[in-house]
């Protein structure tokens, strides 16, 4: 069984091969209407659920777009909507739902709950995010990379903020695609001991950004987050803000990314996610490539 739940799970060589295989997809459909069906159609038959247990728009459009441009069909579930959120167990859930569907992507809270799921079904599963990494995400920014400034390999990419789950499958990254990653934020909000040895440290934003080829930033409180904690979060990464002064340390062609959805003028201002050197709106395109790629690589198509 092919599972896509993380980048360090998954073989270097075949993170490859996904990158390149959503290069083609993306190249091939150019020009075309969004609800314009692919060439091939290889999930033909298929049926996919897309569960949710957090909000989502770039998850959840692109993941349901891709599908149907692959002559698929999908299912959208909320997670509180389901027996799931009232008491019927994940194992149970994901015996359930594999004899109804092919493939099953979900976002969830715990990553315990994404790997029961996993366990269970005999469909493949695909991590839509949880409170510990979001892998996905990481492989619409390698392409996004790659696509603006060619191969990832060697380059510096620095982190700037909260050391939280889109961070680590970054980190999970630097080690597949053989890049250097630096973190830079305050200690109370360092990334989880087990990515030590993946990512070096820097308190200085400064200091960590010169010479970077990207720079990334995310919100400074995640989905999973406490809201009683926004405004400590906030005052301990309000020196970890990326702008216009912090982007002029790195290269002069780095590019600016952030998974979005953004808070503008609080981890990154509006000057940088709207200057020339942001690929945003690029990277929440790429999600639909890219997972479609993920998809056909689960299912062997
Ligand atoms: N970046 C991302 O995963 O966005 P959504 O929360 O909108 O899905
Ligand atoms: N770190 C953010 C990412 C959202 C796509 C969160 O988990 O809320």
């Amino acid at each position: 069984m092919k599972h896509f739940l993380d980048i360090n799970q998954t073989a270097p060589a075949d993170l490859r091969d996904i990158i390149d295989g959503a290069a083609a997809m993306k190249a091939e459909r150019l020009g075309r209407p969004r609800g314009a069906p692919d060439d091939d159609q290889p999930l033909k038959d298929h049926m996919v659920a897309l569960i949710f247990e957090k909000p989502s728009t770039r998850t959840r459009v692109s993941f349901d777009v891709g599908v149907r441009q692959m002559g698929g069909q999908t299912l959208v579930l909320s997670g509180a909507d389901m027996q799931l959120g009232h008491g019927e167990t994940i194992a149970d859930t994901a015996r359930v739902l594999s004899r109804y569907v092919d493939l099953i992507m979900i976002r969830t809270f715990e990553e315990a709950t994404l790997l029961e799921m996993a366990e269970y079904a005999s469909v493949p599963v695909i991590n839509g995010l949880t409170n510990r990494t979001h892998p996905c995400q990481i492989m619409a920014d390698i392409m996004t990379f790659e696509e603006h400034n060619g191969p990832i390999k060697g380059k510096k990419v620095v982190w700037s903020g909260d050391g939280n789950n889109v961070f680590a499958s970054f980190a999970h990254a630097a080690k597949s695609f053989d890049f250097d990653l630096v973190f830079t934020g305050p200690p109370t909000l360092d990334p989880e001991a087990a990515l030590s040895g993946l990512y070096t440290t820097e308190r200085d934003p400064d200091k960590a950004v010169t010479g970077a080829d990207l720079v990334v930033t995310d919100t400074w409180v995640s989905m999973h987050d406490p809201q009683s904690a926004r405004e400590r979060r906030h005052n301990q990464l309000r020196a970890y803000q990326v702008n216009d002064a912090l982007m002029a340390k790195a290269k002069p062609d780095a590019l600016f990314m952030h998974c979005l959805p953004a808070h503008r003028d609080d981890e990154v201002t509006s000057s940088v996610m709207d200057g020339p050197r942001s690929v945003i709106f690029d990277e929440a395109e790429n999600r639909l490539h890219a997972q479609k790629s993920i998809m056909r690589w689960c299912l062997g198509k």
